[in-house]
């Protein structure tokens, strides 16, 4: 069995009194510890698996299980992270981390909230109010919350799309770092076929919508990766070709 499994889902929306539908016959497993890129068109569907394997979305056909169990709604095991940081802006950056966590040990809250703020490389800007904070810093303390949880699996949904391209660069190297430490099944959405590379052990194509899997892509590169490499550039490349060949 493996760790995440996706069974022949397929997923229909309403519009208007009318039927239509966006996932189709989407079956593949997840290892425990890779890193799954999403790509494909924007409509095709991707956010909706996102949502259905967060336990947002619960109406498909198919089965979705972590770990042999079904998804039924959002649990703590599962954190999310939005292209929007979604920070309470009343607290610091301290607070916002710190309030998902469970632990009524005051110390431990303290070391935990200060172990997540290293990680992501917020430190000095503890007390800074998310108004206070670049949109790049602001996402990076949004990934320090839903790692706070420690969750077993990661989810992303374009994290990065509304980041200016060097602070983007800069986020990607920060969250290929955290996995390489950590190994955390990652599922992440992205149309970004650079991101993808740098960051996935596997990258899912989808077709249009319906969305299905056009094919999926081994990337196959050492976890410390130079984008200027011929793998890297190869690697690249036929994910462009996946996606911009039609099907
Ligand atoms: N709650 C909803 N109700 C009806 N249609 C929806 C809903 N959510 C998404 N859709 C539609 O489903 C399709 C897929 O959406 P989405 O999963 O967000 O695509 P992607 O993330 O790949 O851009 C789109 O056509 C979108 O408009
Ligand atoms: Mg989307």
């Amino acid at each position: 069995m493996a760790y995440i499994e996706l069974k022949n889902v397929n997923k229909y929306f309403d519009n208007n009194g009318e039927e239509f539908q966006v996932l189709k016959n989407i079956d593949f497993d997840i290892n425990k510890g890779e890193f799954i890129c999403f790509v494909g068109a924007s409509g095709c569907g991707k956010s909706t698996l996102l949502r259905s394997i967060a336990g947002l979305e619960v109406k498909y056909e198919g089965t979705i299980t972590v770990d042999g169990k079904e998804i039924k709604k959002p649990e703590k095991q599962r954190g999310m992270v939005f292209q929007e940081p979604r920070l309470f802006p009343w607290m610091n950056v301290s607070q916002n981390i710190g309030y998902v966590l469970d632990t009524k040990d005051k110390e431990e809250k303290k070391r935990k909230v200060s172990e997540f703020i290293n990680m992501v490389g917020l430190r000095g800007f503890e007390t800074a109010l998310p108004k206070e904070l670049s949109g790049g810093m602001a996402q990076r303390a949004g990934i320090a919350r839903a790692l706070a949880n420690e969750p077993e699996v990661l989810l992303m949904d374009e994290p990065f799309g509304a980041l200016d391209a060097l602070t983007k660069i800069q986020l990607q190297q920060t969250v290929r770092r955290i996995h390489n430490e950590s190994h955390q099944t990652t599922i992440m959405v992205t149309h970004d076929i650079e991101e993808a590379v740098y960051l996935a052990d596997k990258i899912v194509i989808f077709t249009n919508r319906p969305g299905s899997i056009r094919k999926i892509i081994n990337v196959n590169l050492p976890e410390d990766r130079d984008r200027n490499s011929l793998e890297f550039v190869n690697v690249r490349k036929k994910v462009f070709d996946a996606i911009t060949i039609s099907a």
